[in-house]
């Protein structure tokens, strides 16, 4: 069972950040989860919440700034004075900072049914950056991306991130091209799970936080947890 750090090893340093990172890499974690946004002027940057008030000393929403009004906040004072001067980093910036060898899952947020193309923003970095490879997933909630993000480019591994417990599940999936489900962990079944393996498909928990969840999904036969603690796990 694979162990991926959630927005980075976000129970010990402030979620997407480079020390998120540092501290998942640390801990020994298989692989990262992080978020991605557009910025106003078009740039993909890793952070979760669409209004900057909860992780930054910014106010608003983040799709009303330009990436240099971001870099100017600091998003690392809120979690703890420790991480004073964390600053939003852009995808680019983050595939510097996160080794080849290591798995690392983008999940793609975007609200209101908005279509802004970032998913051809993410292609474009990774092809840039030469990072389409078996450790790359991008996932999102919203599974029209996941579409077009096999159209754009069909290499891409993409999971479908759910949150909910499917009436058909096989018969759902079977609308994509799926490296992988990315469920809720409550509302992964052991039936689930079998019939995902039967089509060749992984499925990924989040976010798992005990080792009392992580195990009853490891009897299941899941293949990843995504999770705030990666250490605490091995
Ligand atoms: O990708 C798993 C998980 O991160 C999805 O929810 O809100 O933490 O991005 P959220
Ligand atoms: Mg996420």
């Amino acid at each position: 069972m694979k162990i991926i750090a959630h927005r980075g090893a976000s129970g010990y340093a402030p979620e997407n950040t480079e020390a998120s990172i540092l501290e998942g890499l640390k801990r020994g974690c298989d692989g990262f989860e992080v978020d991605v946004q557009l910025t106003k002027d078009n740039k993909v940057v890793v952070f979760h919440d669409w209004s900057l008030g909860r992780t930054s000393n910014g106010n608003g929403f983040l799709k009303d700034q330009t990436l240099a009004e971001l870099k100017i906040l600091d998003i690392g004072i809120w979690f703890s004075k420790e991480f004073k001067g964390e600053k939003v980093l852009t995808l680019e910036e983050l595939l510097g900072i996160i080794p080849k060898e290591k798995l690392l899952n983008i999940e793609i947020k975007v609200r209101h049914g908005e279509v802004n193309q970032i998913e051809e923003k993410v292609v474009e970095i990774l092809e840039k950056k030469s990072r389409i490879n078996s450790n790359i997933i991008i996932s999102s909630f919203d599974h029209r991306i996941i579409k077009r993000i096999k159209e754009i480019k069909s290499e891409i591994q993409v999971g479908l991130l759910i949150t909910a417990g499917l009436l058909d599940i096989t018969n759902y999936t079977s609308n994509f091209d799926l490296y992988s489900v990315h469920c809720g962990g409550e509302f992964i079944s052991k039936k689930n799970v079998d019939e995902l393996k039967k089509n060749n498909i992984k499925t990924y928990a989040w976010t798992v936080n005990t080792v009392e969840e992580a195990k009853i999904l490891d009897s299941f036969g899941i293949d990843g947890i995504i999770t705030n603690y990666p250490d605490i796990f091995k």
